[in-house]
Order: structure tokens, then sequence, then C-alpha cells
């Protein structure tokens, strides 16, 4: 297939070269934010791992620091993996993270660092003090020393702090719970924090949320009206959360649903994964962090020389219903527009599609469009033969698929003759109650010519009520990625894609109606993205 240096993002965070996967201990610090991930100096694979450093003013230009974190003690010898960042209370930060200490498997132990000079705002330095590290080990007979890893933040509370790792026992998924009084000498607590028949837990997140509706975010250590547990399902590879309750005396996390932990959300639908949030004090807002792989082929990856991206930071915060959480892209994203392109009042009748055109870069652009369809009668039964898995049921039900209401969307990164496009659309069902039920998809499966792509249909229920017709969608279009934003954040979904005539000036923009409703779009905006500093790449 066709390796095109066109296909490389050019707002998504990534460095200049080489493989990345998982966001590392986002923090604030002396007014700037802090990101380390995992990377391999050495290739376009995962291997060699460590902690590669970049700092920004704003989370969207980027400049890439020395690697902070890498093996340089017994504990951390085979590998320096995921962790956390927590601001302590003279206000600087501690490091815990994972490390391997074996050549031949993956044996885990939970490291800590401190800066070398605090008055560094860029903290480039970071110390390892022998006399503490490692600060947790697997106890024989009790962990499972090879799935035992990636510390949290740590958070106050009656007088200890507290930090989770990921485990599991069995094929029970655990977050361990350690306590310390000064941050330094920590011992494991008799219960987990949670656990579920999910498989092993990667990446554990815990924090609290404001109030319903209430857009601030929280300090770790603040009491929360509720809390947020979110873990990396290394089985399915997405990210899951529950939202619930913390009894702090207990040091137990209970979900609001009972069924919550067979009926956890996903804060995304697509391609995203090993997430992490971090409490912003400058903007008072919690940010999402996440990681997504490339869906090309391994050759490929290796041609291209580099291999994963994260996604556009999103402020996160407690949806109105408090069930739910809601998504946005940080607004510092929007200095990147140029002029925007607008569309206003116009109608799409059944088959309908239309170029939205004016855009210079299409190929790097931010849509948002809102939609209004005329009346909800024509929406199809919701067959229920589809187990409630929107995926199984987008995947039969695709962009090209006639609908009732829907589908309609956008067809993003399209060639002209629009043999390749990639679909991101709405469907709206009516249950057995005639209520409606409203289904989002990216669909990928036309997205390009190339052989040897992995592109599955990606879907998930949008929460919304459409009974007045109205529903919103964002995509933020990036070379290969599509990260989407429906009904103003309920329901996202991040694509990769690899066009293979759709890139740089041959990529356009349309929106469609393949529904037997009319749909009015009533208003959308465009604009062109401009490229960021990104790592100096
Ligand atoms: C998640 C993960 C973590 C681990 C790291 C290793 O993607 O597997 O559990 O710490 O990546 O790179």
């Amino acid at each position: 297939s066709i390796v095109s240096p066109l296909l490389r993002t050019g707002y998504h965070f990534q460095p200049p070269m080489n493989w990345i996967n998982d966001p590392n201990a986002p923090v604030y610090y002396k007014g700037w934010y802090h990101l380390f991930y995992q990377y391999n100096p050495k290739g376009a694979v995962w291997g060699n791992i460590v902690w590669a450093h970049s700092v920004s003013r704003d989370l969207i230009d980027w400049i890439a620091l020395e690697p902070a974190i890498y093996p340089s003690i017994p504990s951390d010898q085979y590998g320096c993996w995921s962790g956390s960042a927590t601001l302590l209370p003279d206000g600087t930060p501690a490091i815990t993270y994972t490390g391997i200490t074996r050549p031949d498997v993956n044996y885990q132990v939970q490291n800590i660092a401190f800066p070398k000079n605090a008055s560094d705002p860029l903290l480039r330095e970071w110390v390892k003090p022998p006399e503490l590290n490692p600060i947790a080990v697997p106890e024989a007979g009790v962990i499972n020393a090879t799935q035992f890893r990636d510390p949290t933040t740590a958070w106050f509370a009656g007088g200890h702090w507290r930090m989770l790792v990921g485990g599991v026992r069995g094929t029970r998924g655990l977050a361990f719970v350690y306590r310390s009084r000064d941050f330094k000498r920590w011992t494991r607590a008799k219960h987990p924090l949670h656990s579920a028949m999910t498989g092993m837990w990667e990446c554990p997140d815990f924090f609290p949320v404001a109030g319903a509706g209430v857009g601030n975010g929280l300090d770790t250590s603040e009491r929360g009206e509720k809390y947020v547990l979110k873990s990396s399902l290394d089985l399915t590879r997405y990210d899951y959360y529950t939202v619930g309750r913390y009894d702090e005396r207990k040091d137990r996390y209970v979900p609001d649903n009972p069924a919550g932990d067979y009926r956890r959300i996903r804060y995304d639908y697509g391609n995203f994964y090993a997430s992490k949030t971090f409490y912003d004090p400058a903007k008072r807002r919690r940010v999402l962090l996440g990681w997504a792989n490339e869906s090309d082929s391994v050759p490929d990856d290796k041609a291209k020389g580099w291999a994963g991206i994260h996604a556009i930071p999103r402020k996160i915060w407690l949806d109105p219903s408090g069930k739910q959480l809601l998504q946005w892209p940080i607004e510092e994203v929007e200095t990147l527009r140029g002029k925007p392109v607008t569309v206003a009042g116009k109608v799409l009748k059944p088959g309908e599609h239309f170029e939205v055109t004016g855009l210079a870069t299409a190929y790097q652009a931010d849509v948002e469009v809102s939609f209004e369809v005329s009346s909800l009668d024509k929406a199809e039964p919701f067959d229920p033969a589809y187990d409630n898995d929107a995926q199984k049921l987008c995947g039969v039900k695709g962009a090209d698929v006639k609908g009732g209401v829907g589908p309609f969307g956008l067809w993003v990164l399209a060639s002209g003759d629009l043999q390749e496009k990639t679909a991101v659309f709405f469907r709206v069902f009516k249950d057995g109650y005639g209520k409606p039920k409203v289904l989002m998809c990216t669909d990928p499966t036309k997205s390009s010519l190339s052989p040897d792509l992995y592109k599955p249909t990606f879907a998930g229920f949008v929460d919304t009520d459409i009974s007045s017709g109205k529903i919103s969608l964002r995509s933020l279009i990036d070379r290969s990625v599509v990260e989407s934003f429906g009904a103003g954040g309920k329901t996202c979904i991040l694509s990769r894609v690899y066009p293979s005539i759709a890139i740089g000036k041959d990529a356009h923009l349309y929106v469609f109606n393949n529904g037997e409703a009319d749909v009015k779009v009533s208003q959308l905006s465009a604009w062109d993205m401009k490229k960021p500093l990104m790592n100096g790449a």
C-alpha cells in the first residue's frame, strides 16, 4: 500500500518519529502543562519503553524535551511503564510509575520519582530515591506479578494519601489501594477500591466530579458529589467508566447503577485507550487525554517511521442527568481555526448530499453542524436481535444502507468522486414503546482503497432527547484521524483512516442524508485548522 507523508496528523499530539502509547503523568506546574508518554526511542513498534516528555503553555503547541524517566535503577531496568503525577502539599509534583524488573517476564513493581530541581518549571530531571524504590511489590500469592501496574494520581483523605494500582485476580479486574502518610512509604489496603468480572484493569483512573451539569472540575483530593472510576480493559482494548459514590472511610467505590459493572460507559466508541485525566487549576477543569494507535498494518507503521497519536485533550464534566460524562475538545484547539465557512438552513431531501466548499484544507479541519429532522415518524423499528449492541447494529446498517430517519451526517476525507469517504452519522430508531433511540456511527468501510487496513465500524448510542428533531455533531478531521462528538459530547468516536486518494488537496467534505425523512442543516461552520508547534516536527 501507499505510505503517504500526507497522512501524518497535523494538530494531534505526536513526537517527530517512532512509537508512542499511553499518556503519562499530565500535570500543570509553574505555568506549563507537562505531558509524558510511553515511547520507544528506537522504532515504530512497541518496545524499549521510556517516558518521553513534552511541555506546553496551552495543551496545543508542544515542545519536546529529553526523556524524563528511563531505566536507571534495579526496579525499572527493563522498562518504565505507565504512571501518574500528584502535586504534593508544597506544590511540587511526584511521579509514580511501573517498573519492569526482569528481562524474561514482565515482572512489575511500582516506583516513585521526584524533581531534581523543583525551581525548574520544565521539570527536566527526576530522581528516584534508592532508599524508597520500589514503593510497592507484588506480594507472592496475593498479586499476579505480571498484571500489576499503572499507579494513579494519589488523593488525600482522612489523614492518608491513597493511590490505585491496576490488577487482576483470576478473571476479576481490580484496583488495589495503597496508603501512605508521607508519600514515601506505602502499604496496601486489604480490600481493593472496586473490582469486576472484566479481566485485567490497565491504567485505572479515579476522580471526583462536581454536581450534575457543573462544568468546573475538582482537584483529585477535593470531595466530589460523585466519583468516576475508569479502567482500560486489556481484553477489549477499550476504556470504560462508571459514575458512583466513594466511601472514604472504607475506601470503597460503589457505582450508582447496580448493574454498573456490566453497563459500563465508554469514553469513546472508537480507537481510544489507556486514557488519563488531570485537574487543570489554570482553567479549573478536568482534562482527559487518550491514546489512539494506528489501524494501519505494522509494515506500514515501520515504513512511515511512526505509530500512535494522542486524542485532542477533552474537557470532561458530569452531564445534567448525572448518569454520564460530557466531553468536549478543550477550547484552546479553536485558536488553530482559520476563517469559517458556513451553511445555514439548507434542507437535504432523501438521498441528497452537498459539498461544503471553500475550505483550503478539508483534510485538516474542524466542523460543527446542527441538524434538524422534519419528523421522527419514519424512524425504523429498533430490532432487539442486535442485543442492544451499537457496533453490531452499525456493522449491518452502515452509512450506505438506506434508513427512515437517517443515516444523515458527514462524509469526511472524501474523494471528489466519492470512491473514498469516511461517514460520521446518526440514525434514529423507535423502540417498542415508540421512544426514539439514537445511534451514532463512524463507518470507515469506504475510507480507503488500500488493502490490509483494519476498518471496523464504530458506534455508540446517544442518550439524548431528540423529540424536537435536533441533534449536533462536531468532527475534528486531521489527515488520518476523525474525532467526533455527538450531541454536545454525549457520545464520542475517534477513528483512524488512511485514504489513498482523498489525501491533501484531494480530500473533500460533504453532508449527506440517506434516510426517507428530510433533514435540515440549521447551521454548519467549518474551519481549516493550522498546524501548531508539534514537538519540533
Ligand atoms: C496500556 C499499557 C499499560 C502499561 C503500558 C506499557 O497501553 O499496556 O498497562 O503500563 O501500556 O507500555
